[in-house]
């Protein structure tokens, strides 16, 4: 391995909870496709965690990570400066987003998943569709990748909970309006928080429009060893990190996915604690 395999090439807070890490992994960089993810873990001591590519280029040798700071590992991530390095990077994993020409798309992202969503609507795009971008967060100063995502959409709208920007209400608000309008949706691709994607497949289902989520179960391998990221989709066992993370979301098991997902709040909540105590 070389000397600066994993080092942070750039380190940079987008909100005072987000923080973008750009890190050397040409051997990630050249393979990565848009909808997959890494596994990393920050020191010796650490667990590993996943994080999607958020950006990737072959040419500099690099992939981009954007982590919501939430917890003890994302925290320890977000101390991070250029010239560190990671302790381990496995990637990338996961199967890529399937990149058709459906026609109309339209991406739906909230909050951190804005930063998953990207390469998601840059791909699509390259592929031949048009693209209609909703993109949403709590407030303006919480809206990340608008001018990337905007730069790769035909059309923009932003959605925030206050009204500070764009749309006062949801993302769901203005898919709902599209569909009303009878505007031509091929295909809907959401990513976010549980409870926004299981809204937005919720409200396409009755009009039979084809709806991908990017699912987020805990993972602990990340390479179909362990069974943790097991996810219900249409009645059957599927295991996240190998057979997704993208899913139909219209067979989904939401329910399942948010029970499973708060299984060790209390540990979380400790580790945090302990962590945050420590610093
Ligand atoms: P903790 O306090 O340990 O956990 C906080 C919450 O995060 C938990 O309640 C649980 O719901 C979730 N979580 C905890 N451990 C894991 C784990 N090992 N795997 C998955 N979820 C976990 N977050 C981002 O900010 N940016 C991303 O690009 C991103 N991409 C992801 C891609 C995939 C495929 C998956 C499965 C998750 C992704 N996440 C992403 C979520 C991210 O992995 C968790 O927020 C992170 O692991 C939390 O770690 P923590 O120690 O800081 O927080
Ligand atoms: Fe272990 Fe998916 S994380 S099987
Ligand atoms: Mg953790």
């Amino acid at each position: 391995m070389c000397a600066n395999m994993y080092e942070i090439v750039k380190a940079e807070k987008l909100t005072p909870d987000v923080t973008r890490l750009e890190i050397a992994a040409p051997h990630i960089a050249k393979k990565a496709m848009a909808g997959q993810f890494v596994m990393l873990t920050v020191d010796e001591h650490g667990e590993r965690i996943p994080l999607t590519m958020a950006d990737f280029s072959a040419e500099k040798g690099t992939i981009t990570i954007v982590a919501l700071e939430i917890g003890k590992t994302t925290k320890k991530l977000g101390t991070l400066k250029a010239g560190d390095s990671l302790f381990s990077l496995v990637g990338p994993l996961g199967m890529p987003t399937e990149l058709k020409n459906y026609g109309t798309v339209v991406c739906v992202g909230g909050g951190i998943g804005l930063a998953l969503m990207y390469p998601v609507v840059r791909s699509l795009k390259k592929a031949g569709n048009r693209m209609i971008s909703i993109i949403g967060a709590k407030n303006k100063d919480l809206l990340i990748y608008e001018d990337e995502i905007e730069k790769v959409s035909d059309e923009l709208y932003v959605c925030t909970d206050d009204g500070s920007k764009g749309h006062h209400g949801f993302v769901s608000d203005v898919l709902k309006r599209l569909v009303d309008e009878k505007r031509k949706i091929d295909e809907v691709y959401a990513v976010g928080p549980i409870i926004m994607m299981k809204v937005i497949a919720n409200l396409t289902r009755p009009y039979n429009i084809h709806t991908v989520v990017s699912l987020n179960p805990i993972m602990v391998d990340g390479t179909g060893m362990c069974g943790s990221c097991r996810v219900i989709v249409d009645g059957k066992t599927k295991i996240g990190c190998v057979d997704g993370p993208e899913f139909d979301g219209h067979k989904v098991d939401f329910e399942n996915l948010t029970a499973r997902n708060r299984r060790y709040l209390a540990e979380e909540e400790i580790s945090l604690r302990s962590f945050m105590g420590a610093k």
